[in-house]
């Protein structure tokens, strides 16, 4: 009989998955399901470079992972690429990820009826979906009527491939003239770019937004990374970051903004909380759900932390004014 000698190894365990994060829903006009209050952008995601694929696929298998559910894209994020890895990352997902919450957007070159259509129909097709949670106008174009395009949304929502309908970068004048070519449909959000920083945007639609019901949807909500803590302490700011944050990276706004950033920072560290917590309650403290762009599965899992910690009324009150550049 040959005996056996007893093995000094531990057996290996299975990677503890990690843990899932407490999101929250909103209730959306004419949703079937709540919509995610905290969303994943994908539109720099690899900067849509081959060599930056599996860095980005892996980003959004950890936001899945975590328990982001709601994926932010449109037909001309990288060109269709970050449809089309989106769908592959939610369909290697358990059962294919029926629970996603997607967002994808016709493009403001697209927006004849025919185009419209083929638009959406295009984006399923990447996705891989029959359908998707919301089908967004990305921006207007004052050359084609809201009259045309707008009908055509409604025929997509009626025949269920879109749970609902909406637009994104309106102002108030676009947003009542596209609600007077809805029939049945309404419109369900606007999506913006909105943070403590940045509320040019907003601060004119909000009223009626509230009064309709339309979520805002807010985009930059970490003004490009600057209220994660980016850039504050003299990091230089990469050209494509200044090129789509408008205006707050130019030089003559850059100085002052980086002062009232350092004085927010120095308010989380006082009340011992991230200073992204300080960014994204303040916007949902007024009603808006902010979708967060990350580039690598770190930062989402900050931005979750971020999330998890929600600071006090007075802390967000302190936060609106010295980022309006109230004196003390
Ligand atoms: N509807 C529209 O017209 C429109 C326009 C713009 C954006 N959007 C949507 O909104 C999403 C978010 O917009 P955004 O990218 O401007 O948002 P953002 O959240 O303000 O900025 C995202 C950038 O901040 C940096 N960042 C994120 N988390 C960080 C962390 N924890 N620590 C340090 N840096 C961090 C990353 O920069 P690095 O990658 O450089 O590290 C990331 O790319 C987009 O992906 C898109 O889905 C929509």
């Amino acid at each position: 009989m040959t005996s056996r000698t007893k093995s000094t190894r531990k057996p290996t365990r299975a990677p503890r998955p990690p843990a899932r994060a407490a999101i929250g829903s909103i209730p959306l006009v004419q949703g079937k399901k709540g919509h995610p209050a905290f969303g994943l952008g994908l539109w720099a995601f690899g900067r849509w470079r081959p060599e930056d694929e599996a860095r980005t696929k892996a980003t959004l298998g950890r936001a899945y992972e975590r328990g982001v559910r709601w994926f932010d894209t449109a037909e001309v994020y990288g060109n269709g690429r970050s449809e089309r890895l989106l769908g592959d990352v939610l369909a290697r997902a358990a059962g294919g990820a029926p629970d996603a919450f997607v967002t994808t957007k016709v493009s403001w070159e697209h927006l004849r009826p025919t185009q419209v259509r083929a638009s959406l129909i295009n984006s399923l097709e990447r996705l891989g979906r029959a359908s998707v949670d919301e089908f967004l106008v990305h921006a207007p174009d004052p050359h084609v009527p809201l009259a045309e395009t707008m009908p055509v949304l409604e025929s997509l929502w009626k025949e269920g491939r879109a749970g609902v309908v909406g637009v994104s970068n309106f102002g108030l004048e676009e947003l009542e003239e596209a609600a007077k070519h809805l029939a049945e449909a309404r419109i369900a959000v606007n999506q913006v770019r909105y943070n403590l920083f940045d509320r040019e945007d907003v601060e004119p639609v909000l009223d009626y937004c509230r009064k309709h019901r339309i979520l805002i949807e807010a985009y930059s909500p970490l003004a490009r990374g600057l209220l994660a803590g980016r850039y504050l302490d003299g990091e230089k700011v990469p050209v494509e970051i200044k090129r789509y944050a408008y205006r707050m990276f130019e030089p003559d706004r850059l100085p002052d903004i980086l002062s009232r950033g350092r004085a927010l920072a120095a308010l989380a560290k006082e009340a011992k909380v991230p200073l992204s917590s300080i960014a994204l309650h303040w916007l949902a403290e007024q009603g808006a759900a902010p979708v967060v762009g990350a580039s690598r599965p770190e930062q989402v899992d900050a931005n979750l932390a971020a999330w998890a910690v929600r600071p006090p009324a007075r802390v967000l009150a302190r936060a609106e004014a010295i980022a309006r550049g109230d004196r003390a």
